[in-house]
């Protein structure tokens, strides 16, 4: 098969997997300077390199969760007998509490909550809990090429793409969201350039997307954001496309911080907006873009560039990570249960009924 017609011959990176009996995370802190893969054998630990972003991105921190509580679970097994299943659940609790803003990652745990809930008593519970963790992996890659497809089939030839974060490989299973998007818009030819804003202050565009893009073939081009006005006014870019880490019930979209900035821009010169999320991200319990918890990350990462100060000493830092697109600004949400062209409530009530 040609490159041209395989998305899959540009997906080549695996971020989160299950190796030997233990949780293999791609430390994505380090890249692209080092490639180094963790081991991870207990839950508290997961925890912790999900609050430290060794694993980020909404989808691929679900997934991790998922396989932590498969860790926790050989562990109270062993350790509690058959209280286990009421002892977890203080594990279930430390990985909730990791980060706020991503839904994928409390949907990953009650998933597997559900599993241990309908479990026998007194069995091993490793063999059904590992099926279920691999099992939302592996839809969650089947999702993502869904959702490449019909974001695809949105772009007219002749484009160019600009995308915010990393929503590849590294932030789900495999494929990606909004990466996936251009993974298959790419292999069908209809791109003429994808811009990755370098994504301040984590430089998940810098670090991430272009280290990904450039790994499978896809040329990538660069941009501060404070230069996505003025590239939108060269009048090439066709659709700004994005991934979200929790889609509420209206419609808003809560996303990697800069995403309102660029969806707004984007109105203003006429270039469409794009949001790639499977359905775990959809959270409907949430009316509004409003309710979604926000994540405060810490002043120091604003402050700092790799550990050494590089803002003026005395200054202090507002670094919210996320904010919320609404959904009056969203020209497309594209699941893997289909696409909803101006979403609004009655929309996603529909795709998601
Ligand atoms: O703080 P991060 O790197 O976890 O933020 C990730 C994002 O905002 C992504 O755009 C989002 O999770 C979608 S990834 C498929």
């Amino acid at each position: 098969m040609s490159v041209l017609s395989d998305p899959a011959a540009h997906d080549r990176v695996r971020a989160v997997a299950w190796r030997d009996g233990a949780l293999e995370l791609l430390d994505q802190r380090l890249l692209p300077a080092r490639e180094q893969r963790l081991r991870f054998d207990d839950a508290a630990a997961v925890a912790r390199a999900i609050r430290d972003m060794v694993v980020r991105g909404a989808p691929a921190i679900g997934i991790a969760a998922a396989y932590g509580v498969v860790l926790a679970a050989r562990a109270r097994f062993a350790a509690d007998g058959e209280a286990w299943t009421q002892t977890i659940a203080a594990d279930l609790e430390r990985l909730a509490d990791a980060r706020p803003t991503a839904v994928n990652l409390f949907w990953a745990i009650a998933r597997m909550r559900g599993r241990i809930d309908a479990l026998p008593a007194g069995v091993d519970p490793l063999p059904a809990l590992l099926a279920e963790a691999d099992a939302i992996l592996a839809e969650d890659i089947a999702a993502n090429r869904r959702m490449g497809e019909l974001g695809a089939a949105l772009i007219e030839p002749g484009r160019a793409l600009l995308t915010h974060c990393n929503t590849g490989s590294l932030a789900t299973g495999g494929y990606g969201t909004a990466l996936g998007v251009i993974r298959s818009a790419w292999a069908g030819g209809r791109l003429t350039a994808v811009c990755a804003d370098e994504t301040r202050p984590w430089l998940q565009g810098a670090r991430l997307t272009a280290w990904e893009l450039v790994q499978d073939g896809i040329p990538v081009t660069l941009i501060a954001e404070g230069a996505a006005a003025h590239r939108m006014k060269q009048g090439d870019i066709g659709w700004v496309v994005v991934g979200a880490d929790r889609i509420t019930a209206d419609g808003s979209a809560a996303n990697k911080i800069g995403t309102y900035g660029l969806a707004v821009l984007a109105r203003f010169h006429g270039v469409r907006f794009m949001v790639v999320a499977p359905s775990s991200t959809i959270d409907m319990s949430l009316a509004s873009g409003g309710d979604i918890p926000i994540e405060m990350r810490a002043p120091a990462e604003l402050l700092e560039l790799g550990g050494t100060r590089v803002a003026a000493e005395g200054a202090q830092a507002w670094n919210p990570s996320f904010d919320v697109t609404p959904a009056a600004l969203i020209d497309a949400i594209v699941t893997e249960r289909g696409v909803v062209l101006a979403p609004d409530a009655a929309k996603m009530a529909a795709l998601m009924a």
